[in-house]
């Protein structure tokens, strides 16, 4: 049920358009309430933290039934243990945010696996489900939590993806690509709503101190840049979904090798290849 009287559905031909600057102000922030994917761990549970220092009632998902429990009594929110990678799980998890939460103000994405090393050995279920968590559980929440938005005429949405989904690397053949495909999804979803009350974010994060390294099987060796506390990442990606930005880089600097990769390729290839 509904903790808000919403307006009666109407066909998406009568919707009303508004600006984008005015679905940022529409939209409420703090959001009253926030379902929260990847909330056991890492960024995910980072944010869910944050949005609940805010006030945010939250569900948070994720598969680790003791990790959520620990996150949902530090943030008073509901849990919902689940495994995206199961058929419908979308469905369940939205139909879970409409009983506890009413309306989802905010839709947060963390969720999220890697995958280090050539690609040519990597095995096929490792990279089905990689692209199942990365690609497929976000395009199918989103596409479970859309319409009740765009009846409502607001709500936000945030894509955690990544730097390697932008620049392509190395040895992350398969995570870069799931990225890249989020890239993809998160402009063109950003277009075709525009103008309907709905905020699109992407965030793109360089490296972050999680144990996302670890469960992949392969640690962060490079020395520079650091990584980051999952904190950080979520502080700013929080900001920028406030303030109705289309993508926020963290650190902010990292939009530059993006620049570089769009502007010249060859450039960025050359540089990429001596510092990887
Ligand atoms: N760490 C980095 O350097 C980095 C950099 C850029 C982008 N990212 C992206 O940031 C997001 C969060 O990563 P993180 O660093 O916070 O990693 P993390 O600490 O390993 O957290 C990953 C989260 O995804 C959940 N998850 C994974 N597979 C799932 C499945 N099949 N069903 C349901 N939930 C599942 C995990 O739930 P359980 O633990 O409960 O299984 C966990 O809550 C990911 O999308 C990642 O690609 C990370």
């Amino acid at each position: 049920m509904s903790t808000r009287s919403r307006p009666a559905v109407q066909d998406r031909a009568s919707r009303p358009v508004i600006s984008r600057a005015r679905a940022a102000a529409s939209a409420p922030w703090p959001p009253r309430t926030a379902l929260v994917t990847g909330a056991s761990s890492g960024i995910g549970r980072a944010a869910a933290l944050r949005l609940a220092q805010d006030g945010t009632k939250t569900l948070l998902v994720g598969r680790n039934g003791v990790a959520l429990d620990e996150v949902a009594a530090a943030t008073g929110g509901h849990r919902f243990a689940t495994d995206l990678t199961a058929v419908g799980a979308e469905t369940a998890v939205a139909s879970r945010a409409t009983e506890l939460l009413g309306d989802v103000d905010l839709l947060v994405l963390s969720a999220g696996i890697g995958a280090a090393g050539p690609f040519e050995v990597m095995s096929p279920n490792a990279l089905r489900d990689l692209v199942t968590v990365n690609v497929l559980a976000p395009m199918m929440l989103v596409r479970a939590v859309l319409p009740a938005m765009l009846d409502r005429g607001e709500g936000r949405i945030l894509l955690v993806g990544s730097v390697a989904g932008a620049l392509g690397v190395r040895g992350e053949v398969a995570y870069s690509a799931s990225k890249a495909a989020l890239v993809g999804f998160a402009d063109a979803l950003r277009s075709e709503v525009r103008g309907r009350g709905i905020v699109v974010t992407l965030c793109l994060p360089g490296a972050v101190d999680t144990p996302f390294f670890h469960r992949r099987g392969a640690p962060y060796v490079r020395r520079w840049p650091k990584a980051m506390p999952p904190s950080r990442v979520a502080d700013r990606m929080l900001a920028g979904v406030a303030r109705g930005s289309a993508e926020v880089w963290v650190p902010g600097w990292m939009s530059l090798a993006a620049r570089v990769h769009g502007a010249a390729p060859p450039l960025y290839r050359r540089l990429a290849n001596v510092f990887g």
